[in-house]
Formats: C-alpha cells, sequence, structure tokens
C-alpha cells in the first residue's frame, strides 16, 4: 500500500519516525511529507534514510512534476502524525500553503489525522469546531492520550503509542476500501471524534400545513432537506437527535428520532416540549406565518355564482423568537433559518440582518431565494450570521456540508466558555 505519512511541527514527531519504520517493516511504500516546522523537531535526514526519498516541505521545489497533485494520486491512504492545532485549522480551512495542505487537498485517498498539543489547544473551542468539521468530511480522528505531555504537564493532547497509530492506518485504508464494513464500525476501530456526545438537539424540518378544510392546506415548496441533513450530521457528531418533521418523505437519518407534524400548531407544541431537555434548538422548518382563521369542517363547496368566500387568516406564533427569547435551558444554544428575496426595503442581507436582532437566535443561517433556487434541491449557498447580524461567513456545497458547517459554528458557541444567550 502507498502511505503519505504527514508530519507536523510537535514534540511527537520522533514517534512518527517509529511509525515510518513499523509501516515499511510491513511492507508498505511509505513517503513522508513534513512541514517546515515539523523539520525543526526531525529532519529531513532522517525520513529521506528511512524512506529512501528525497523529503521537502515546499511545493515550489520541483514545480515540473506538480508534486502535490502527483502525491495526492499515489496515495493510498494518508496519515498526519502528530496533528498539531495549526495544522488542523489550516486544513479545515482548506488551505493550501505548504505541501502537505496541497497534497490533502488534491488527494481523494482517506485520511487520518493524530492530533498531539497541550491540553488547552486541544480543548480550544476553534480546534474542537476544526476537528469536528473535519470529522463530518470524513476525516478519520485517533484521539490524544491523557498523559505527560512536553514539560512537567499533564492531561489529554498526548500522541498514542506508534503501533496504536500503524493498526489505527490500516484500519482507516480498510475502512474505505472494504464496502462491508459500516460506518458504526470504522468508528469503533478508529474511535472517530463525536464533538456532540452527550448533547440533545432538537430540529424542526419541512413545511407547516394549515387546514382551509379537510381537503385543502395552506403550504409552501420545503421539502425539509436542509432540516434532515442538519440532522443526520448532528447524529454522526455524537448527538442524541430529535427531528419534528412538518409532511416530508425523507428518509429518517439513522440514530435521529423522528416526530412527524402537520401544522405550525402541532410544531409549536412539539418544539416547545422538546426544547426543555435540548442543548441546541434549530429552527430549520419554513413555518406559515399565518392560518385560516376558521378552517371549514367541511369542504368549501364554490357558491352558485362562482363567488369566492374571502379567507381570513389569523397570525400564527413565532416559534422561533419565542424559543430564542425564552430559553428552557441555560446556555442553550437557538439556531434559525431565514429565506429571503430582498425587496425595496433592502437587500437579502439587509433584511436578514435586522431579522437577526429581531429574532434573538445565536445564529441565523440565511439563504438567498430570489430566484426559487433551494427548495427541493441537494445544494444550498447560505450566510452565517450572529445574534447581532454580523456575518460570520458564507458557504456553499451540498445541504450536508452547510449542515457541517452549521454544527462547526454550533460547537464553537456551545463550548465558548462565556456565551450568553442573545435573548
Ligand atoms: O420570519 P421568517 O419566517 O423569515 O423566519 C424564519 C425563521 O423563523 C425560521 O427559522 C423559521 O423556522 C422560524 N419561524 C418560526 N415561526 C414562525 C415563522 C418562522 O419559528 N411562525
Amino acid at each position: 500500500m502507498n502511505i503519505i505519512l504527514g508530519v507536523s511541527g510537535g514534540i511527537a514527531a520522533y514517534k512518527a519516525v517509529l511509525v515510518v519504520r513499523a509501516l515499511s517493516e510491513r511492507g508498505h511504500t511509505v513517503r513522508v511529507v513534513p512541514t517546515a516546522n515539523a523539520l525543526r523537531f526531525v529532519g529531513a535526514p532522517t525520513w529521506e534514510a528511512l524512506t529512501g526519498r528525497r523529503v521537502t516541505a515546499e511545493v515550489f521545489e520541483n514545480v515540473a512534476d506538480v508534486e502535490h497533485v502527483a502525491l495526492g494520486r499515489w496515495a493510498d491512504v494518508i496519515a498526519v502524525v502528530p496533528a498539531t492545532a495549526d495544522l488542523i485549522a489550516r486544513a479545515a480551512a482548506g488551505r493550501a500553503d505548504d505541501l502537505l495542505t496541497a497534497t490533502l487537498l488534491t488527494s481523494r485517498a482517506p485520511v487520518l489525522m493524530a492530533p498531539a498539543m497541550h491540553t488547552e489547544m486541544w480543548q480550544h473551542p476553534a480546534t474542537v469546531a476544526n476537528v469536528a468539521l473535519l470529522t463530518s468530511r470524513g476525516v478519520r480522528i485517533v484521539p490524544p492520550d491523557d498523559g505527560r505531555l512536553t514539560g512537567p504537564d499533564s492531561g489529554p493532547g498526548r500522541l498514542p503509542d506508534p503501533q496504536v497509530i500503524v493498526s489505527e492506518i490500516l484500519a482507516c485504508a480498510a475502512g474505505v476500501q472494504s464496502s462491508r464494513r459500516s460506518r458504526s464500525d470504522t468508528a469503533e476501530v478508529v474511535g472517530e471524534f463525536r464533538p456532540l456526545t452527550g448533547r440533545t438537539v432538537v430540529i424542526s424540518a419541512g413545511g407547516t400545513r394549515e387546514a382551509l378544510d379537510p381537503v385543502r392546506y395552506l403550504g409552501n415548496r420545503s421539502s425539509g432537506r436542509q432540516g434532515f441533513a442538519l440532522a443526520e450530521v448532528a447524529a454522526r457528531l455524537g448527538a442524541e437527535v430529535s427531528l419534528v418533521a412538518a409532511n416530508t418523505t425523507l428518509p429518517v437519518p439513522e440514530g435521529v428520532r423522528l416526530t412527524e407534524v402537520v401544522s405550525t400548531a402541532e410544531l409549536h407544541t412539539q418544539m416547545v416540549s422538546h426544547a426543555r431537555n435540548a442543548d441546541v434548538v434549530v429552527m430549520a422548518a419554513a413555518v406559515a406565518d399565518f392560518r385560516p382563521a376558521a378552517p371549514e369542517p367541511h369542504k368549501i363547496k364554490k357558491g352558485a355564482d362562482g363567488a369566492v368566500a374571502p379567507l381570513q387568516l389569523i397570525e400564527n406564533p413565532d416559534i422561533l423568537a419565542e424559543l430564542a427569547g425564552r430559553r428552557r435551558r441555560p446556555q442553550q444554544v437557538v439556531v434559525g433559518f431565514a429565506a429571503e428575496t430582498g425587496d425595496h426595503a433592502g437587500s437579502v442581507l439587509q433584511l436578514a440582518q435586522a431579522k437577526a436582532r429581531r429574532k434573538g437566535a445565536d445564529l441565523l443561517v440565511v439563504n438567498d431565494v430570489s430566484n426559487g433556487q433551494v427548495f427541493g434541491s441537494g445544494d444550498n449557498a447560505v450566510t452565517l450570521l450572529d445574534g447581532r447580524g454580523v456575518p460570520l461567513g458564507t458557504v456553499s456545497g451540498s445541504k450536508t456540508e452547510v449542515a457541517e458547517a452549521v454544527w462547526a459554528t454550533v460547537i464553537e458557541l456551545l463550548g465558548g466558555p462565556d456565551h450568553e444567550p442573545a435573548g
């Protein structure tokens, strides 16, 4: 098997030497790609002697060979041992500022990272969010051991023994190659990092329907896909997930508890009830702002003269504003969605910023639906706003990728030592 061993700049780099040797002894071909800082701990001559190949950290050496692309294609698996907080941050951001990060971007091989750093860095919300993002993209994380770190201190952050890492690398490669191995088997072998473990989340999805009579309703075009993707990713990251779905036909993601509702009143009751035990509340459902004042008990008939009775509407409760305004649990994070088209009163962003402040959620995920392109489609493009309407970034891609970005931000909010609900 062709293995790239990425090495980033931490004291644990010396253990990567033993990993290279053990993999070579098992007959695998290893190429080492260090970062510039890694070479301060273990120099290029050591890696070259061990692997019999030239070693560099630079993209701009051997430019004619387009080495990062060649390496990325050559690898059957890439393992980064140790992975520092900085390397993890750069990989999560999709940076390509050295040979290792550029290779990670070009390769489609399975990737494993074995983080090693001081406990404070490992537990910092930024690292937690970066690791969550990488995990949700399929990177296998070998969690660090608890033990003695550089200097006299100790805690979680220590690189596991080289033998453990070798078997994790082989399991990572096998987990992807074997179609018979399920995700959860692989997770068990590799010990995936699941930052939402112990967290309870409730997500609303779909679109509510308000009865006009026993056969007709007022509804909307929401398919529920974004909410289902949020539920699937949260479950994958370890959360206990309840999904309150209004009028959807999508398959329920593994490990997710489904409650089905039809109207806004039903959705309201379910969300208030689930929010009592939730660390995170996500309102991804498209909720009807109004409902018929008096739905007819019998099918409405056309009048003899073709006359149409006027429709009286009354306002529905704003569930998001209510849940954000009165948190059911301390430190609860509340997330809302907004589909905007922009109008004479302002651009999509201006309207969304005003909405973020009005609703009081911690995070507002804004869709530009000017051309109706979002409903029912697999893709999405969103801007994330904080509770004060400040843009945190934009994400475009599949609804799963958008969900991953939303959870990475929520994990950061949950981990923040002074998170105070905005409402
Ligand atoms: O005001 P608007 O409908 O654009 O707000 C969208 C956000 O508010 C979504 O998160 C939606 O789930 C939520 N919402 C709600 N109750 C309503 C209307 C919208 O919770 N009655």
